[in-house]
């Protein structure tokens, strides 16, 4: 009996536990790029709601991308205020997960969220006008990380048979948070 109690108690905890919904809201982001390669960079965050932000960015490929290696790091904020390292340091050769030669989880949940939010959802090689329009990062696509804030980092070279060439970065700043509910919602419950 005493068991049984303690498992229906466990239950109940854990369901209470997956209850809570984590967002991860984007609060800043920044481009830097080589400039004899890429033109009239602009990459901006804005705000919707207390757990939304949208992320819009635009630039031009004055050379093409033929065989871009894109390296993801995620660093998280420690109690001194210092990004250190956590986790994730893959490279990926986005060309070959988009033609499904390559299945490295990261870079197929950036394919995804290319082919969601951008126009860079055709196959390499990638040219001219590139955008990026009111993109977020799905809970969903992601493992659940820890509360607390993160930097996400794309690395962008360009590989040929004989160099390998600095495109641009792209830094996201972002909090993983328990969703907030809006006042509204608040005040009905207390009433
Ligand atoms: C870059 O931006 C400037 C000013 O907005 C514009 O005149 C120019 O045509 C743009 N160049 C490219 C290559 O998009
Ligand atoms: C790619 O995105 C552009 C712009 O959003 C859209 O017009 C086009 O239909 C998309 N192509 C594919 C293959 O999804
Ligand atoms: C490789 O890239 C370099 C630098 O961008 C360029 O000078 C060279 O012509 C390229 N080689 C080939 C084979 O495309
Ligand atoms: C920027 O790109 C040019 C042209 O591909 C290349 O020659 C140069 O080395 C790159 N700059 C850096 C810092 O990698």
């Amino acid at each position: 009996m005493k068991l049984v109690l303690v498992v229906l108690l466990g239950c109940c905890f854990i369901g209470q536990l997956t209850n809570t919904q984590l967002v991860y809201k984007l609060k800043k982001i920044e481009c830097l790029v080589n400039r004899t390669r890429v033109s009239n960079v602009s990459c901006h965050v804005k705000a919707i709601n207390w757990n939304l932000a949208v992320v819009n960015m635009d630039c031009f490929m004055i050379v093409p991308l033929h065989n871009p290696i894109i390296r993801m790091q995620v660093f998280t904020k420690d109690y001194s205020n210092q990004y250190k390292p956590f986790l994730v340091d893959v490279k990926i050769r986005i060309c070959e997960v988009i033609e499904r030669r390559n299945f490295i989880p990261y870079g197929v949940i950036m394919w995804k969220l290319f082919k969601r939010y951008t126009n860079v959802n055709h196959s390499c090689p990638f040219s001219g006008h590139l955008i990026a329009r009111d993109g977020f990062l799905d809970t969903s696509l992601l493992p659940p990380f820890p509360q607390g804030f993160y930097q996400v980092s794309l690395v962008v070279t360009d590989t040929n048979s004989t160099s390998t060439d600095y495109v641009g970065t792209m830094k996201f700043f972002l909090q993983a948070m328990e969703h907030i509910k809006s006042k509204k919602t608040h005040n009905l419950v207390h009433n």
